[in-house]
């Protein structure tokens, strides 16, 4: 279908972008607009009445990040489609599809379908894989494969909105701040390429790299970006559920849709 594609999302390891563009192949031809929340500022303040939008996040602790909520809480729409994209580091998205199919509609959507679909984790090292290298090429298939099968649904008045899995209320959220990626000063170049990815600006680089860890969401974009190594997420909390992860969830996980 040619209409205009508006894609929303926070992405701050990129498994998500992949996703949410590769969604869009499979929703039409027609112009595909990039509201890349990852690393700004002010949150994005626009009321959509035109077109078709995918909302795309990763999933943090079975929920939809706090803090992309907060840059979407002045996105309003007048009863257009969404299409709703998770993005799990194959583990788990418990009731992360439900919570943003409740905000959505609360923001005048009408929910044409839902998606769960595998990234890397983030937390994801070479010797700790969990989902490494994905979304991969079978899962961007998929996501074109339901891009089109959403907006055969978006056009199809007479369908009712998708069962979305999920519970209410919501599971509860831990506590966020004061576990950040180290730097290992012996490596480190001072390239500042870490503060220039970081989606909560709580890094510097000055004479030698500072963290505020109380901001630090453990999003490990920095740690992907660093070119010498250097930044690294050895925290004991993050340590220990990475050995968790390999033990319980190395088995594959393949993307579930919503119609
Ligand atoms: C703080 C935090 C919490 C996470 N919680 C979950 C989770 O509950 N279930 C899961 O399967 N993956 C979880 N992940 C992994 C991400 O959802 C996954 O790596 C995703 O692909 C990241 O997307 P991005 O590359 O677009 O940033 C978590 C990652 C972080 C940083």
């Amino acid at each position: 279908m040619n209409q205009t594609i508006h894609l929303i999302y926070f992405s701050p390891t990129g498994a998500t972008r992949k996703t949410v563009t590769a969604i869009a192949q499979g929703l039409g031809t027609g112009k595909v607009l990039h509201h890349d929340l990852t690393r700004v500022r002010e949150g994005i303040d626009l009321t959509l009445d035109e077109g078709i939008a995918v909302i795309g996040f990763p999933v943090y602790a079975g929920r939809v990040p706090e803090l992309f909520l907060q840059r979407i809480e002045r996105l309003q729409a007048a009863g257009m489609p969404v299409v709703i994209a998770a993005v799990y580091g194959n583990r788990a998205f418990e009731d992360a599809l439900l919570e943003m199919a409740d905000v959505c509609r609360a923001k005048g959507f009408s929910v044409s379908a839902a998606g769960a679909f595998i990234g890397e984790h983030s937390y994801a090292t070479d010797s700790h894989p969990v989902a490494l290298g994905r979304p991969d090429r079978d899962d961007l298939g998929r996501a074109v494969e339901f891009g089109t099968l959403a907006s055969r649904a978006a056009a199809d008045p007479s369908r009712r909105e998708p069962q979305i899995p999920g519970a209410f209320p919501y599971k509860e959220r831990p506590p966020l701040g004061g576990a950040a990626p180290d730097t290992d000063e012996g490596l480190c170049t001072l390239c500042g390429a870490c503060a220039e990815i970081c989606p909560t600006f709580v890094i510097e680089v000055g004479d030698a790299v500072r963290t505020n860890a109380a901001g630090c969401i453990k999003c490990c974009a920095c740690t992907r970006v660093c070119p010498p190594g250097a930044r690294t997420m050895n925290h004991p909390s993050v340590a220990e559920r990475r050995q968790m992860l390999v033990d319980s969830c190395s088995r594959r996980k393949e993307p579930d849709f919503f119609l």
